[in-house]
């Protein structure tokens, strides 16, 4: 243990968003109101599901999950922004940093896991309608929310524990907006190999296995439909798995983008830019892209708040 021996880091300086300062508060105005539509929206995604009875359904049960899942992820990075972008030290403990860490890989794996059980939802209920409600009962919903949450837990809890380990010496400038992974990596003066492995790896299985299971239970979905054509059912079955696949390419879009094509310049800006994509501009658009073009959630809408009013007036 050599790094050891030097005074240990016991916080680090978030450099944040390369923004020159005349414009910071233009972009201070624009990230809260991102964060606050994110919030208001998924807010209310969940709250029409919990109050309105019709969609106490598998498929919108798994959907107030992931409003619940997006709600906390933006809130792991984006508050923290919000105050760094105001503060004169954008300083962050290590524990925060770790503890952020954490959070963070957890809400980003618990909405690629319910994204999967979203795609199988919608897989058995269009190959098989007749035995929908017997297979996706109650047990199984919950039994897949838990996975999730099983998998998800022990995941973050595996590079935050081997981050943990690592030795941080003089350097403490994270140049990014949060305690992100690789940055933290990066900035270690210990052995990162095991650590690298495993991200390369195990994160590798993460993301390549759901999406995989997505893109089989969505080409199940299509080649069904195009046996049996009916334009009615083909609409249905279009309008709500269309949705879904642009939630789906929106969130597996910017992962393979930020992984799977490295530029050689710029890199650092360009993942900024990214992570900006995934911690503020998908979960702001998700509840967006599932109500808006959904008869059902609109209903809802009417539903509960003529409710509300029609209890207090008459
Ligand atoms: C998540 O899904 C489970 C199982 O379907 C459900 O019981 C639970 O209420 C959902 N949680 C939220 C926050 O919507």
């Amino acid at each position: 243990m050599t790094g050891r021996n030097q005074t240990a880091v016991t916080e680090f300086l978030l450099q944040g968003l390369p923004i020159e300062s005349e414009q910071k508060n233009l972009f201070y105005a624009l990230f809260l109101v991102m964060y606050v539509t994110t919030v208001l929206g998924n807010l209310l995604i969940m709250f029409l599901i919990r109050l309105d009875s019709q969609l106490h359904t598998p498929m919108y049960l798994f959907l107030s999950n992931l409003s619940f899942s997006d709600l906390c992820f933006s809130s792991v990075t984006m508050p923290k922004l919000l105050h760094n972008m105001q503060s004169q030290v954008p300083s962050i403990p290590y524990a925060g940093c770790l503890t952020q860490m954490y959070f963070f890989l957890f809400f980003a794996d618990l909405e690629d896991f319910l994204l999967v059980a979203m795609a199988y939802d919608r897989y058995v209920a269009i190959c098989f309608p007749l035995h929908y409600t017997t297979i996706m009962g109650p047990k199984l919903c919950l039994s897949l929310v838990a996975l999730s949450w099983g998998l998800t837990t022990l995941h973050a809890m595996l590079h935050t524990l081997l981050m943990a380990r690592l030795c941080f010496c003089a350097d403490n400038v994270i140049p990014h907006f949060f305690c992100d992974l690789s940055a933290l990596l990066k900035l270690s003066c210990s052995d990162t190999r095991v650590n690298d492995l495993v991200i390369f790896t195990i994160g590798g299985l993460i993301v390549v296995i759901p999406f995989l299971l997505i893109i089989l239970s969505y080409a199940r979905i299509v080649s069904s439909i195009l046996k049996v054509p009916s334009a009615r059912g083909m609409r249905k079955a279009f309008s709500t798995c269309g949705s879904h696949l642009a939630v789906v390419s929106l969130f597996f879009g910017t992962i393979i983008a930020l992984y799977l094509c490295p530029s050689a310049d710029n890199s650092t800006v360009k993942e900024m830019v990214m992570a900006m994509m995934y911690t503020v501009v998908t979960p702001m658009l998700n509840p967006f892209i599932y109500s808006l073009r959904n008869r059902d959630m609109k209903g809802a809408l009417g539903r509960v708040f003529c409710r509300k009013i029609f209890s207090r007036y008459l």
